[in-house]
């Protein structure tokens, strides 16, 4: 299928929920091709699809495990054959799986790791391969292919009781800007947006409960609880030419959590 001229063809793993799915809305919105992938949650990756093409946008779901290479590549295969290729990858696919440090099996540890890094690896992977394949494509003079990679603040808060989540996504800073490095001069770019505290399915046993929600307040200086929008409208514009010099930079969406929020009134 030919694609039209300025439509971006945007994959986006983990869209079934969350931030995954307030990202392929905002790009449905705007038009484009999106790709839903997901791993369980059939319902929510069919109510995303919903919400993309009522706002415009042309959807595709995808079911694949991400942190499984022949999932991938099958994935990959199907997104480049139905869409004619691929503008914009959203390596978005996360869980948490927490623990007390001296408790945590082997299982959690490489789930975590799975899903959060090697999964990111992987589409990162065919997402270079596939933009590859289609120089020339893209604004002109702009870059050819975008990375977005959906960290979390935990890439340099550390996180007490979830060292694997937290491990997987340092790794992912090193993984985004030393592939940003490696292919900038092909005209890709790599960028990733570190989230703070998004009300989705993941810490909804924290921000609904009254209690929890007041304690993780105080970490916030912007005092709310940010929305899955919020991560959207700047996933968007670092896809869009509109960004096209940047690249290897992580964007901190936080409402001010990394600002050290203990010193607003200590120190
Ligand atoms: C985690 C959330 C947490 C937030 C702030 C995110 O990466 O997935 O569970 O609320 O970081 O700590």
């Amino acid at each position: 299928m030919a694609i039209k001229e300025n439509v971006q063809t945007v994959l986006v793993t983990g869209a079934s929920s969350g931030i995954g799915q307030g990202i392929a809305i905002a790009f449905g919105m705007r038009g484009a091709n999106v790709v839903i992938n997901y791993y369980s949650d059939e319902k929510g990756a069919a109510d995303t699809l919903k919400k993309v093409e009522a706002g415009g946008g042309k959807g595709l779901i995808l079911k694949a495990d991400v942190g499984e290479e022949d999932e991938v590549l099958r994935m990959f295969k199907e997104v480049t054959e139905e869409f004619d290729g691929l503008d914009v990858l959203i390596n978005n696919a996360g869980i948490q799986d927490d623990s007390a440090f001296a408790d945590m099996s082997l299982e959690q540890w490489e789930n975590v790791m799975s899903t959060n890094l090697t999964g990111q690896f992987l589409c990162a992977r065919e997402a270079i391969r596939a933009f590859g394949k289609q120089k020339g494509r893209g604004a002109k003079g702009k870059a050819i292919g975008n990375i977005v990679f959906i960290s979390s603040v935990h890439d340099i808060i550390p996180w007490a009781g979830h060292v694997n989540y937290a491990s997987s996504k340092g790794g992912i800073l090193m993984l985004m800007k030393s592939l940003a490095l490696e292919v900038a001069p092909q005209k890709i770019r790599v960028n990733a947006i570190s989230p703070g505290a998004i009300a989705t399915d993941i810490n909804d046993e924290v921000w609904k409960d009254k209690k929890k929600k007041k304690d993780l307040l105080e970490l916030i200086p912007y005092k709310r609880i940010g929305l899955p929008e919020d991560i959207a409208n700047v996933a968007v514009f670092l896809a869009s030419p509109d960004s096209d010099y940047i690249t290897g930079t992580t964007i901190y969406v936080d409402g001010g959590m990394t600002l050290y929020p203990g010193f607003v009134e200590n120190g």
